[in-house]
């Protein structure tokens, strides 16, 4: 096969470290913005799910556990869903979660996507917001494939292009007016949110991962970036790609704050604002394919 893993004992160990070292502890601090910014994707596509009651399903990627406890609740008490992340930072509030609510049919495990032994057990796959960071995600999206039953189904949300989600990108572009572009070898969460925006590379992507009927369909959403303007300005200086740039220029950023701190705000001050706080436009793609039969 053209695109079989090399080294499938590899896995994403770099970026599975740089998450729990670096991006834990500021999705924990922005996490009122997040589950909330990110809901709006799935919340679109959640009533037409191809999920039905009794179904086993997993959750990759999956954060907090917001959409694992959504999943577990369309399963109900005859299905299960099985939530798998590499933080367990994150998924310590949705362990935490399901045993207030006595969800008793969603688990969570700790794993990296890219090389867990999966068994075709699962009915669907399902990842918001996590196939983009794989080291290699055709290798990643054929270990999930591996997870599904013959004729299974899947699907996966992704950011579309850094155009259309100025709620990342109009940071970023900001703080390059102030600071250097990070260098080849910066740290990083792996290849990046927008990595996976071009529509045709993506459907390529699939196939080579052994996925047929790939479906993409765009969803719009606004995206709270911030209960007040200085909310969000220290959001996007903490995450994403505005985030990625203030942080690898370590000194310089800290040293020209004042300034990249004043530029962020008047142009953050000019969005949309209701009462939860400041709103920007984002933008993704739900894609839906199958396991062949
Ligand atoms: C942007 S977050 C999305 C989280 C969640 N699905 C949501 O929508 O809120 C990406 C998630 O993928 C996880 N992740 C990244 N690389 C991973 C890997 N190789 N194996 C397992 N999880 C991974 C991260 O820890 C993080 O929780």
């Amino acid at each position: 096969m053209p695109n079989e893993v090399q080294n499938p004992a590899a896995g994403d160990v770099e970026f599975v470290q740089f998450w729990n070292d670096v991006l834990v502890p500021k999705f924990i601090g922005f996490k009122h913005i997040l589950v909330d910014g990110l809901t709006h994707h799935s919340e679109a596509i959640f009533p037409n799910l191809n999920v039905n009651e009794g179904d086993k399903v997993l959750d990759v990627g999956c954060g907090f556990g917001d959409t694992a406890m959504k999943l577990a609740e369309s399963v109900g008490p005859s299905g299960e869903v099985l939530a798998v992340d590499c933080c367990d930072a994150f998924m310590d509030f949705g362990r935490k979660e399901v045993e207030s609510k006595g969800l008793d049919n969603l688990s969570f495990a700790n794993g990296d996507v890219m090389v867990m032994p999966f068994e075709p057990d699962y009915d669907f796959v399902f990842s918001r917001f996590g196939t983009m960071f794989f080291s290699n995600p055709v290798a990643a999206m054929r270990n999930m494939r591996k997870a599904m039953k013959p004729g299974a189904a899947m699907t996966h949300i992704v950011w579309r292009r850094p155009e259309d989600n100025p709620w990342l990108s109009m940071a970023k572009e900001i703080v390059l007016r102030h600071l250097p572009a990070p260098g080849d070898g910066a740290r990083s969460c792996g290849p990046g949110p927008f990595s996976m925006a071009n529509e045709e590379m993506v459907g390529g992507m699939m196939k080579s991962a052994g996925y047929e009927d790939i479906k993409f369909e765009r969803v719009d959403a606004p995206v709270l970036v911030g209960r007040t303007v200085q909310d969000a300005i220290d959001f996007q200086l903490a995450i994403g790609p505005a985030g990625e740039v203030f942080r690898e220029a370590g000194r310089e950023a800290e040293q020209k704050r004042p300034q990249i701190e004043a530029a962020l705000g008047e142009a953050i001050e000019k969005q949309k604002q209701d009462a939860e706080g400041i709103i920007m436009d984002s933008s993704s793609w739900v894609i839906s394919a199958r396991n062949p039969s």
